[in-house]
C-alpha cells in the first residue's frame, strides 16, 4: 500500500499564517501542491510569507487583518474567494500569549487574549463558512494544552483555548451535516517559536521543558503541519469534532510541570 497526500488544485487558507507554527503549516501545504492564502495583522509579514510560498511553487495571496475585527476578516476572506474559489481547508491559528497571573494583568490584558484566540477563531470560522466547500471542507483550529490543563500565569490563555476547543466541537455538530469536518490540533512545545520564546525564556526552563516531554524533544512546525495535512486529506475523512494533541506525549504530565516553572518568573 502506498499513501499520497496531494493538495493540487486545493485552496488552503491559514489565518495567523505569517510566522511560527502556522507559517510552517502553510509552507507544508504549499509543498504538497496547494494554493495558499495567509493573513495576519502585519502587511510586511503577509508579503514576506506570500513571497516564500511562491518560491515553493505555490500560487499564493494574503491579506492584513486583525481577527478581532470581523469586518476586516470578512473582506479578506471574500477577496480570497474571488481569487481562488471555494476553500478546501481552513486553518485558524492566530493567537496571543504572555505569562501573567490574574492579579498581574488588567482586564484588558485578559480580554486581548480571549478576543484574539476565542472571538478571533469564531470570527474566522463564521466568516469563512459561506466559502467552505460543501461537502468536503476541513477546518482545523490550532489549540494548546492550556485548553485542558490549568496553568499558573495562563488563566487568559487557558480560558480562551478551552473556548476554542468547545467551538470546534460545537461547529463539528452544526456543520457535519453539510460535509464540513471541524477539528483542533493541540501542539506541544514547538522549537523556535514566539510561543516558546515567551513561555520558556531561560535555558533552565527550556531544558526542563525538554525533560518534561516523553519523547524528549521539542516539536517542529512541520510536526503540526503533518497532522493538519492528515486531517485535511482523505485519510482523515471520518474524523470530526476531535482535539488531537501533537505533543510528544507532553499533555499527559509534563506540560503542567513546565508551566509551574515558567510561572515562577512572573510576580
Ligand atoms: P506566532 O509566531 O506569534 O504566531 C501567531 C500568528 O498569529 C502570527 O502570524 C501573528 O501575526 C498572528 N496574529 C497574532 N495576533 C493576531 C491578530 N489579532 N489578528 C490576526 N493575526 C494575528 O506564534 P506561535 O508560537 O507559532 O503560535 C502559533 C499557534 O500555535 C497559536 O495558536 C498558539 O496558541 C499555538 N501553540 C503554540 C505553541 C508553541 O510551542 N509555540 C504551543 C501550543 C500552541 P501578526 O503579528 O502579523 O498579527
Ligand atoms: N503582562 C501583563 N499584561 C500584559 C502583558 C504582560 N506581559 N503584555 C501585554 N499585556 C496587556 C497590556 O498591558 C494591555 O493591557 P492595558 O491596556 O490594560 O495596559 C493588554 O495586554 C493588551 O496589550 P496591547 O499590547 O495593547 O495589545 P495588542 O492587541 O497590541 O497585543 C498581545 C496583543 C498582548 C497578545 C501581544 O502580546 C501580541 O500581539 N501577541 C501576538 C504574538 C504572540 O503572542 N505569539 C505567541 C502565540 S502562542
Amino acid at each position: 500500500m502506498s499513501i499520497t497526500v496531494d493538495f493540487t488544485d486545493k485552496t488552503v487558507v491559514v489565518i495567523g499564517g505569517t510566522s511560527g507554527i502556522n507559517r510552517g503549516i502553510a509552507e507544508l501545504f504549499a509543498e504538497h501542491g496547494a494554493r495558499l492564502a495567509v493573513a495576519s495583522r502585519s502587511q510586511d509579514k503577509v508579503d514576506d510569507t506570500v513571497a516564500a510560498l511562491r518560491t515553493l511553487g505555490a500560487e499564493a495571496m494574503g491579506f492584513a487583518a486583525d481577527v478581532r475585527e470581523v469586518a476586516a476578516v470578512k473582506a479578506g476572506l471574500q477577496a480570497v474567494y474571488e481569487n481562488f474559489g471555494e476553500f478546501d481547508v481552513l486553518i485558524s491559528g492566530a493567537a496571543g500569549n504572555f505569562p501573567a497571573r490574574a492579579l498581574g494583568m488588567s482586564a484588558n490584558g485578559f480580554r486581548a487574549v480571549v478576543e484574539i484566540d476565542l472571538l478571533g477563531t469564531f470570527h474566522v470560522m463564521q466568516s469563512a463558512h459561506t466559502y467552505l466547500k460543501k461537502p468536503g471542507a476541513s477546518v482545523v483550529n490550532i489549540s494548546a494544552p492550556q485548553a485542558f490543563i490549568p496553568m499558573e500565569a495562563q488563566s487568559h490563555v487557558c480560558a480562551a483555548k478551552a473556548g476554542v476547543d468547545m467551538v470546534t466541537r460545537c461547529l463539528a455538530m452544526e456543520w457535519g451535516p453539510q460535509g464540513i469536518r471541524v477539528n483542533s490540533v493541540s501542539p506541544g512545545p514547538i522549537d523556535n517559536t514566539e510561543g516558546m520564546k515567551r513561555l520558556a525564556p531561560t535555558e533552565e526552563i527550556r531544558q526542563m521543558t525538554l525533560d518534561s516531554v516523553p519523547l524528549r524533544r521539542m516539536g517542529e512546525a512541520r510536526d503540526i503541519g503533518n497532522a493538519c495535512l492528515f486531517l485535511a486529506s482523505e485519510l482523515g475523512s471520518y474524523i470530526s469534532g476531535t482535539v488531537i494533541p501533537v505533543d510528544g506525549g507532553w499533555a499527559q504530565a509534563g506540560a503542567g510541570s513546565m508551566a509551574q516553572a515558567m510561572s515562577k518568573l512572573v510576580p
